[in-house]
């Protein structure tokens, strides 16, 4: 018998849940939600309507997620690892948390936050390396009901400064530094250039990790150590977990759209948590005992959903991993295969086009006999990477789960299930339960049968969706809502094929999907124009070997530096300073125009083209205010 009743056994079984879950979704999920522990129960199961959009799941339903995620795992698996944490630097000795351990973590950081003056409702900026007091962070601040936003590590000054004038947080968890490959990032020094001209921050709490000198400001800026020593000498041990709505938001990410600044995705406490623990729970067939490690970093969704919450609120062994897949070498990941004897491996394509570029010497003589299910993650795998993974790693015996989501989503919308529905190499196969996709093709109809492509988009609500952008509910009705009339849009394009099975062929907007990292064209843009000598540029996608996509510039640049590698370092430069490293482009070719319509628009349908080398399909260009441009680009094309 699994632990987990709502656990889908077999094909048969996933049709019916999924008819049941079309058919009375209330009753559905109303059932799965039993499952959890509530402080109190919820007075009615779904409230939605997309044209304002309002979605209300589980209304008046009051509990802390954090109980789910450790509290009520404390009668039979308090010894049962939660966390296991595996450093970037091998030599050094890893960690264990079991649910015991985290529990007492989170309720002693609980108290240190209350100590600073962290309320419910506050938000906290999370900017930490991959150590295991991030989650205790994050969970800390749900305990107390505080909403947290975690940023990405590899984000640049500007860009938190952005998200905390965005977000008005108060309050910052952040780290001496962090350790990633051979490289030390100075996080408290990133942050002190954030915090310029962001006067509302009241508190600072560091964490010791690299121990890189940092500057500590006098009322501002404590340690962590030092904080927790006070809750010890006060002698609390148990943190009482501040009772949420079901609607609260518990945490806010940022992620890019194809215009303006990156947005704060708000998801809330009860969906979110039951949509990451039934999609972990079914995707991944996880069995309670086994070692499950995603190589996610928390500053992303996929971090949150799958490191943190998913396997926490489920009793899992979440594995964590500090460093990156090639570092001292690119046996890395195999190595903590074997060390922990890993059942289910998640990770990006990216990931597997790089190691597999590296070469099999790498998993030669590691024992991976272990893995029973490998997962995918972030952009589409393509057949050979697919094959890879299938054989050298999974050596033909471990089903791979294509899982397809977003941001926006919270978890997996569209992944066959290990072992239990059938996988189809660069498909994401078939919806989860609750998940309705249509897609809408050229005319706006809706495709119907099989064999058939369009726009993804999905026609009900599902627990886990997102329920606004944090400050500006008409932005997340115009990017989400208002292109198709009562359908939530994905803006990635998608084929049905003759079987039913779901096929996702990229985004159909501005939005580069690099290394699995989400990145707008405009943002890139932005910043390459902050360059003092840039007059203009255009930022397109190519398909890159292992990146997936890579980024490709056309700048306009004034001045005598024009067109030398110099120049392109320093444009490269701003784009760190600006965004921060993964948005620096592979590729910047200086040009004398960009192709414009005569409204002024540029046309980047001819430069995307011209950077994916298919100069025969550019399309008409007589509607050009020059179309002499175009010969020029080609001809300097890099
Ligand atoms: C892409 C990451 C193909 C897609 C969880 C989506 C995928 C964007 C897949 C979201 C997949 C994610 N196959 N494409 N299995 N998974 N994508 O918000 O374009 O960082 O819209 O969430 O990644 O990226 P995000």
């Amino acid at each position: 018998m699994s632990s987990y009743p709502y656990q889908i056994k077999s094909l048969d079984d996933y049709n019916q849940q999924y008819k049941r879950s079309v058919e009375a979704p209330e009753e559905f999920w109303g059932e799965i939600a039993s499952h959890f522990t509530w402080r109190k129960k919820w007075n009615k199961i779904l409230n939605w309507d997309f044209r304002t959009p309002q979605i209300k799941w589980f209304e008046e339903g009051k509990l802390n997620i954090t109980e789910n995620c450790l509290d009520r795992h404390l009668a039979d698996k308090a010894n049962v690892p939660a966390i296991v944490w595996e450093p970037n630097n091998p030599e050094e000795h890893h960690r264990v948390l079991t649910y015991k351990d985290l529990y007492f973590k989170v309720c002693q950081f609980a108290h240190v936050l209350k100590n600073n003056g962290v309320e419910k409702g506050d938000r906290v900026c999370i900017y930490m390396g991959m150590i295991p007091e991030l989650v205790i962070a994050v969970l800390a601040c749900a305990r107390i009901g505080a909403i947290h936003t975690v940023v990405f590590g590899g984000f640049s000054a500007k860009s938190i400064s952005d998200r905390l004038h965005d977000t008005r947080a108060e309050f910052i968890i952040t780290c001496d530094g962090a350790y990633r490959g051979a490289k030390e990032i100075p996080l408290k020094g990133v942050i002190d250039d954030a915090l310029i001209g962001c006067d509302f921050v009241k508190k600072i709490i560091v964490c010791t990790r690299t121990h890189t000198p940092v500057s500590m400001i006098k009322g501002r800026d404590v340690w962590w150590e030092d904080e927790i020593k006070k809750v010890e000498t006060q002698g609390n041990a148990d943190f009482t977990a501040v009772e949420t709505d079901a609607e609260d938001p518990l945490f806010i990410l940022y992620t890019s759209g194809s215009t303006g600044k990156p947005k704060g995705v708000v998801h809330t406490c009860a969906g979110y948590m039951i949509w990451t623990n039934y999609t972990f729970v079914n995707v991944f067939q996880y069995q309670p005992g086994q070692m499950y490690f995603c190589t996610a970093d928390i500053g992303w969704i996929t971090g949150h959903s799958y490191i943190i919450y998913g396997p926490l609120s489920a009793g899992a062994t979440s594995l964590m991993f500090e460093g990156i897949p090639t570092w001292p070498d690119a046996g890395r990941f195999w190595e903590i295969v074997e060390k922990y004897k890993v059942n289910i491996l998640y990770t990006a394509p990216t990931a597997i086009r790089s190691l597999m570029a590296y070469g099999d010497m790498y998993i030669e003589g590691k024992d991976l006999s272990s893995l029973k299910v490998l997962g995918s993650v972030g952009e589409p795998i393509n057949e050979e990477a697919w094959h890879w993974y299938n054989s050298k790693i999974g050596k033909g015996e471990a089903p791979i789960v294509d899982t397809w989501w977003q941001t926006e989503t919270g978890g997996i919308l569209i992944s066959n299930l290990a072992g239990i529905t059938p996988s189809k190499p660069s498909f994401a196969t078939l919806p989860l339960p609750g998940v309705q996709p249509v897609l809408i093709d050229d005319k706006l109809n809706e495709a119907q049968g099989n064999d058939v492509k369009g726009n993804l988009c999905m026609k009900a609500p599902w627990p886990g969706m997102c329920r606004t952008i944090y400050g500006d509910h008409e932005r997340f009705r115009t990017n989400y809502f208002s292109t198709y009339e009562n359908l939530y849009f994905s803006g990635d394009g998608c084929l049905r094929d003759i079987d039913g099975d779901y096929r996702i062929t990229g985004r159909v907007d501005d939005v580069l999907n690099v290394s699995g990292h989400r990145i707008g064209t405009a943002e890139i843009e932005n910043a390459i124009n902050m360059h003092e000598g840039v007059m203009e540029s255009a930022v397109v996608g190519y398909p890159h070997d292992i990146k997936g996509q890579g980024i490709y510039a056309f700048v306009i640049y004034q001045g005598s530096h024009g067109n030398n590698e110099m120049t392109r370092k320093d444009i490269n430069e701003t784009v760190t300073k600006i965004i921060g490293a993964i948005a620096k482009p592979d590729k910047i070719q200086f040009v004398s125009n960009l192709p414009k319509t005569r409204s002024g628009k540029i046309m980047r349908r001819i430069l995307r083209k011209i950077a994916e080398n298919e100069i025969n399909a550019l399309g008409d260009t007589t509607t050009l205010l020059d179309p002499t441009v175009v010969d020029e680009i080609i001809k300097g094309k890099l």
